[in-house]
C-alpha cells in the first residue's frame, strides 16, 4: 500500500516534519493541512523584528514559495482538519474531503488564552499569535499611543519592547508578583522588570483586569483594585492553550497536551505529536513536558518525522529558548537552556553582574541549581556559551555537582566545569 503521511498543522513543527521526511528519502505522499491562508512561517519575528518593521514578510516563512511543489508536498492552505478517525485511518477536512493516512502527525499548536474580563471583545483589544495578528497590531504601535499590555510573559514583554521602540506609552499589568516570575523565579525575573522600567515601561504587578471599558473601542482598563488605565490599545498575552480538540475527539490520551512517548508517538501507534501540542516524555528531565518555544517546534518536528519513518528516536534535547528585548541600552539578548521552575531549585548563581543600569546592558550568566546540580542556565548579552551551559545542564540532571564558587567566577572557564 502507498505510504500516505498527513501532517495536521502548518506551523514550524509541521514544516520541519515535511522537510525531514523528504530529506530522509521518504517517497510516499505528504499532505500538510495548514489552517491559516499562508504557507508555514516562524513565529519569533512576530513579536520582535517583524512587529517593529525591521524584518519583511518574506523573511518569516520557513520555506520559499515554490518549495512545497518542488518537493512534491501537498500544502493545503486555509484547510483545517475537523476530525481524525484512528480506526479508519482518515482525516476529515474543512473543505469536505476525507484523507487517508498511513501515519499522521498532530502539530496543531496552541491558541492564546482569552482574557476573562468584561469588554475583552471591544475593538482595540489584540492578541499576538499569527502573522495576521502582527499585521493588525504593528501599525498601532506609534508614538504616544497608550498601550496596556495584559500579561508580563514573553509575548507581553517582547510587545512592550517593540511598543517602546515606537515611542508608545506602555503599561504592563501582571497578576503574579513579577512578570516572568512563573518561569524564571524572582531572582532573574527582577532583571527583566528593571530592564523594562529603565526603558520607561510602567510595570504593575500583583494586579488583575476587572473590565475593559469603551464605546465600541477600548478606552479604559479597570483593574480589580479600582485603578483605571487610559488605553488606545490593549495587548493580551496571558498564556496559551494547546489545541487538543482533534486528539480528544479521536480518543487519544491527553493531559496538558497530547501525551507522547520519547519518540513522540501518541497512544495510537500511527499518530505522532510535535510542537506546542505535544506533552512528551523527556528522558533527561525524567518527566513529561510540553514546551511552547520555537526550538522545540523546530526540533520535535524533525524528530517526529524520523519516528514516523520507523527510525529509533529519543527526543531529549535540552529545552531552549531565547528573547531579544530593546535595541539600545539597556537591552537584553538572551538564551535559556534547561528546566528549573520556581520551587524546584534552591539557589541561583550569577556569573557577572545582573544589575541593569541606564546607559549599559547587563552581561551575565545565571545558573539555577539544586543540591549543587545545574538545572538551567541563561546567558544574557554573553554569547557562544550555550554548548557549555547545555553540557552543565545534562551533567546536572545526571546528578553531577559543580562548585557554585567556580561557577560564579568569570576567571574559571565554563568548559573546565563541564565534567
Ligand atoms: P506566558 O505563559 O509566557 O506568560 C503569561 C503571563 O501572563 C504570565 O506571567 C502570567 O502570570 C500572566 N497572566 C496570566 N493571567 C493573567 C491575567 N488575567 N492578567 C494579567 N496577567 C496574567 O504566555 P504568553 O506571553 O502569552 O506567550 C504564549 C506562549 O508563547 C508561551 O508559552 C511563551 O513561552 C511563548 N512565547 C515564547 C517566546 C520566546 O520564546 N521568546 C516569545 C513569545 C511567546
Amino acid at each position: 500500500m502507498e505510504d500516505l503521511f498527513v501532517i495536521v498543522g502548518g506551523g514550524l513543527a509541521g514544516a520541519m516534519a515535511a522537510q525531514t521526511l523528504r530529506e530522509e528519502g521518504f517517497a510516499g505522499r505528504i499532505t500538510v493541512l495548514c489552517a491559516e491562508d499562508h504557507r508555514p512561517y516562524e513565529r519569533p519575528p512576530l513579536s520582535k523584528a517583524y512587529l517593529s518593521g525591521s524584518a519583511d514578510r518574506e523573511s518569516v516563512f520557513v520555506h520559499p514559495d515554490g518549495w512545497y511543489a518542488e518537493h512534491d508536498v501537498t500544502l493545503l492552505a486555509g484547510v483545517r482538519a475537523t476530525a481524525v478517525d484512528p480506526q479508519a485511518h482518515t482525516v476529515a477536512t474543512s473543505d469536505g474531503s476525507l484523507l487517508r493516512y498511513t501515519k499522521l502527525l498532530l502539530a496543531t499548536g496552541s491558541t492564546p488564552r482569552p482574557l476573562p474580563a468584561a469588554g475583552a471583545d471591544l475593538d482595540g483589544v489584540h492578541y499576538l499569535r499569527t502573522v495576521a495578528d502582527a499585521d493588525s497590531l504593528a501599525p498601532r504601535l506609534v508614538e504616544g499611543a497608550r498601550v496596556v499590555v495584559v500579561g508580563g510573559g514573553w509575548i507581553g514583554l517582547e510587545v512592550a519592547a517593540a511598543a517602546r521602540a515606537a515611542k508608545a506609552d506602555v503599561t504592563v499589568v501582571e497578576t503574579a508578583a513579577m512578570p516572568l516570575q512563573r518561569v524564571l523565579g524572582r531572582e532573574v525575573a527582577r532583571v527583566f522588570v528593571d530592564l523594562h522600567e529603565a526603558n520607561g515601561v510602567r510595570v504593575i504587578s500583583g494586579a488583575s483586569v476587572r473590565e475593559l471599558l469603551g464605546s465600541g473601542r477600548v478606552e479604559t482598563v479597570k483593574l480589580t483594585d479600582g485603578t483605571q488605565l487610559a488605553a488606545d490599545l490593549v495587548v493580551v498575552g496571558i498564556g496559551a492553550q494547546p489545541n487538543l480538540e482533534l486528539a480528544v475527539d479521536a480518543g487519544l490520551d491527553v493531559g496538558d497536551g497530547v501525551l507522547a512517548d520519547a519518540s513522540l508517538r501518541t497512544s495510537d501507534p500511527d499518530i505522532f505529536a510535535a510542537g506546542d501540542v505535544a506533552a512528551a516524555e523527556h528522558p533527561m528531565l525524567g518527566r513529561r513536558v510540553r514546551v511552547e518555544h520555537w526550538a522545540n517546534a523546530r526540533h520535535s518536528g524533525v524528530a517526529a518525522a524520523k519516528a514516523m519513518l520507523g527510525q529509533p528516536v529519543r527526543y531529549d534535547r535540552v529545552p531552549y529558548f531565547y528573547t531579544d528585548q530593546y535595541t539600545s541600552h539597556p537591552s537584553i539578548g538572551m538564551e535559556y537552556a534547561g528546566w528549573a521552575l520556581p520551587g524546584e531549585y534552591d539557589e541561583v548563581v550569577f556569573r557577572g553582574d545582573p544589575a541593569v543600569r541606564p546607559d549599559a546592558s547587563p552581561e551575565f550568566i545565571a545558573f539555577w541549581l539544586k543540591g549543587g546540580c545545574v538545572l538551567a542556565g541563561m546567558n544574557v548579552n554573553v554569547w557562544d556559551v550555550q554548548e557549555n551551559i547545555q553540557a552543565l545542564v545534562r551533567a546536572g540532571y545526571a546528578g553531577k555537582q559543580v562548585d557554585p564558587k567556580k561557577l560564579s567566577d568569570p576567571d574559571v572557564p565554563l568548559s573546565e566545569l563541564v565534567p
